[in-house]
């Protein structure tokens, strides 16, 4: 499988990791052969249509003088589109950042990527929850295959246990922790932890979104349960149809009585089919969705089954990667 790799950020860097480190057994195991044919960030494009080994791909990116220690390889300027519309490839992986306004650039790298017939996998939530509908009617009119099991719960297989793993039920609510930033920072706040410091310490460990208001606010999570909400029961939400509520108003003093009524406050997606909401919530030490530090878990309500509740790393660039490298395996069988 050709791959063309637009952004190089923690998480176009972790996929080049699992990509280097699994190539023999992702070949052993799915007889696939993961080549990267080009590879953009924004100082431009390197290519070689043979495969640029992933391991000196991550080491030159991380060298001091970036891509463009990779000659002869390195094209200065060059932007995805142009590339996606030259080189030769199956699939285009887009991992820039991303962008709720417009979701742009990876709006148009999707969808140029989409029309040019070529596969795409995705972590960026913006096109996904603007566009969800439209990008993948147009993958299905193209023949090509969208993925995008990254945009909610990081490496965590939330989408793809609702669709994949409940096939002749139905999720009929979802209630979720889906924003690892702000779990980490309620959690270290229940240890006593004042809220700026915990947030600068989420920063640090690469929790935090570009902007970290997204997480604090709630938008974060109201795009991920949009996009949920939309994959798994099929509503038509956008992000303003979510009423949401961050953690700012959480003071120490709310989370002491909280404890002492053995409850805890963590900030809930909900979504009943109709009402969606995030908002900061009393619940019980003993329910599933008490996750500690950056974990994320949901909670899908089905109609046969009842509450199946799954928790598992939310957010960081190696844990989300696994979940890109899980789509391009899911893309090379089905298209085999
Ligand atoms: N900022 C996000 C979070 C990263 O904290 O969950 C993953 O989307």
């Amino acid at each position: 499988m050709r791959i063309i790799l637009v952004g190089l950020g923690a998480l176009g860097q972790g996929l080049l990791g699992h990509l280097g480190e699994q190539a023999d057994s992702l070949l052993d195991a799915y007889g696939l052969r993961a080549k990267i044919v080009a590879a953009l960030d924004t100082s431009g494009a390197v290519v070689q249509p043979a495969g640029l080994d992933p391991a000196v791909l991550l080491r030159t990116k991380r060298s001091r003088g970036g891509l463009a220690g990779l000659q002869p390889y390195f094209r200065p300027g060059r932007r995805a589109l142009e590339i996606i519309h030259t080189v030769d490839a199956d699939a285009v992986v887009e991992v820039t950042p991303t962008n709720i306004l417009d979701g742009e650039p990876a709006m148009s790298h999707i969808r140029g990527a989409l029309k040019a017939r070529r596969h795409v996998v995705t972590a960026n939530k913006g096109p996904i929850v603007l566009a969800m509908g439209y990008l993948t009617s147009l993958a299905e009119e193209m023949g090509a295959i969208l993925r995008f099991s990254g945009t909610v719960g990081g490496g965590t297989p939330m989408l793809d246990l609702a669709r994949h793993s409940l096939r002749g039920d139905r999720v009929v609510s979802i209630a979720g922790i889906v924003n690892g930033t702000t779990n980490y920072i309620l959690t270290r706040m229940g240890e006593g932890l004042a809220f700026e410091e915990a947030l600068e310490q989420a920063k640090k460990l690469g929790y935090a979104e570009a902007n970290p208001a997204y997480d604090v606010e709630g938008t974060d999570a109201a795009i991920k349960l949009a996009i949920l909400s939309n994959w798994a029961m099929g509503t038509r939400l956008r992000v303003t149809d979510v009423s949401a509520r961050g953690i700012k108003e959480v003071t120490l003093a709310d989370i002491e009585r909280a404890q002492a009524q053995g409850k805890v406050i963590k900030l809930i997606a909900r979504c009943d089919g109709k009402v969606a909401s995030v908002q900061p919530e009393l619940i019980p030490k003993t329910d599933p969705l008490n996750v500690p530090g950056p974990l994320n878990a949901v909670t899908y309500t089905t109609e046969n089954v009842g509450p199946i509740t799954l928790v598992g790393k939310g957010a960081g660039g190696r844990e989300t990667a696994g979940a890109l490298l899980r789509d391009l395996i899911d893309i090379h069988l089905r298209s085999k």
